[in-house]
């Protein structure tokens, strides 16, 4: 087996500093409000099929990178869904369900939040209409099919899917439950991003708060890596870096950070990362990023098989992990910073570093993860 350092593996595509970087609890903490949080946090844990995911100590990984700690949160094991975007999407149906009858739900989606809202919406018998592009696989649209939603199939991609949705939403009046902000529709997305925040609940029960000192956030619209940061301001005293990876494809985070304003992409070529092609940040979620993101990095898809891979086969941890292909760019980010002297010293990684990364899915697409657990076998 080939070392994990070896450096034509891991590659960063580009590496930014944020120099509007201002940490502001109180002002993060009005974008995603408390009450939100306390109430997200207090309904999803008492779901009869809640309980929390497990935090996998990468023992072997912190070894070979000489730092103290890496965490991965795992949620592989989330719900039956497997991925955290379950806490999201079926959150916000409950909460619109309590408020108003007879609803239709509806939403577009990369797969992973569409199946929580599906999923939502088949617990309180609600119809749930579903809208996917060209690039959402057969077999994520069969996985909502058997959640009863109807699912939609639109030319182009995922910004095309969103555009149909709330056309025909608003037709139709149904009740939109997206995980992207826009002016004039913030409340339901600042539901779901509290849903989100219970992740960070469950990992200060297990380690003390205080300790991490760096947190590596996937990014798509931005709404997962902005409830984090809202966890932090609201449950630790101790901020630590937020480093935001994206696709090198749909950067739109890294480029509005840039630009110091939300900045469109143009996703000219879809990432294997599919639930993270997003060409635009959210909202609320750029509200919050703006100024609390320490670093953004972007990265090709090139690594993403040898990561499923290595967490396959236990090479990072004890255990062996199943992580799909939104799972793995922290990890990825994580060790492409350890082949470049320049990025480590900013990120200042070390023997003392306490390292986050969330394994955001696991099994959501069988096809896929199959696919790339042996391009990857065949790499290792
Ligand atoms: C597994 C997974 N990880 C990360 C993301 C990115 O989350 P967000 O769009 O909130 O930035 C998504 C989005 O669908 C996802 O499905």
């Amino acid at each position: 087996m080939k070392t994990i350092l070896q450096k034509d593996i891991w590659s960063i595509s580009s590496f930014l500093e944020n120099k509007e970087y201002k940490f502001d609890k109180e002002n993060i903490l009005t974008h995603l409000p408390e009450k939100f949080i306390e109430e997200a946090i207090e309904v999803i844990s008492s779901w009869k099929s809640y309980s929390p995911t497990p935090l996998i100590k990468l023992n072997k990984l912190d070894k070979e990178l000489k730092v103290k700690n890496i965490y991965y949160k795992d949620e592989d094991k989330r719900f039956d869904l497997k991925s955290f975007k379950a806490l999201g999407g079926a959150y916000a149906v409950y909460k619109i369900a309590s408020e108003k009858k007879n609803i239709t739900v509806s939403t577009a989606t990369a797969g992973n939040h569409g199946r929580s809202v599906a999923w939502g919406a088949q617990r309180l018998g609600l119809q749930c209409k579903i809208f996917i592009s060209e690039n959402v696989s057969e077999s994520r649209a069969a996985a909502m099919r058997d959640l009863g939603a109807d699912v939609i199939r639109v030319k182009g991609n995922y910004d095309n899917s969103l555009k149909e949705c709330i056309e025909q939403s608003n037709k139709n009046r149904w009740e939109i439950v997206q995980d992207v902000s826009w002016e004039g529709y913030k409340e339901v997305p600042k539901m779901i991003m509290a849903g989100y925040t219970i992740m960070i609940k469950e990992i200060f029960y297990e380690i003390d708060s205080n300790s991490i000192t760096h947190v590596f956030l996937q990014a798509g619209v931005g709404g997962m890596a902005a409830a984090m940061i809202a966890g932090f301001a609201k449950l630790s005293k101790k901020i630590p870096k937020f480093i935001v990876i994206e696709p090198e494809n749909a950067d739109c985070v890294f480029k509005s950070i840039q630009n110091n304003k939300p900045t469109s992409i143009n996703i000219k070529k879809e990432t294997v990362m599919g639930g993270m092609s997003c060409g635009d940040v959210s909202s609320i979620a750029w509200e919050i990023l703006k100024n609390s993101t320490n670093y953004c990095m972007t990265i090709p898809d090139n690594a993403i098989s040898t990561a499923v891979a290595l967490l396959a086969v236990s090479r990072f941890s004890n255990e062996k992990i199943i992580g799909g292909e939104c799972a793995v760019p922290g990890l990825i980010a994580l060790i492409g910073s350890f082949n470049n002297k320049e990025y480590l010293d900013k990120l200042e990684l070390n023997s003392e570093s306490n390292v986050l990364l969330f394994g955001c899915e696991g099994l959501t697409d069988k096809a896929m993860y199959e696919k790339l657990l042996s391009d990857g076998l065949q790499k290792i």
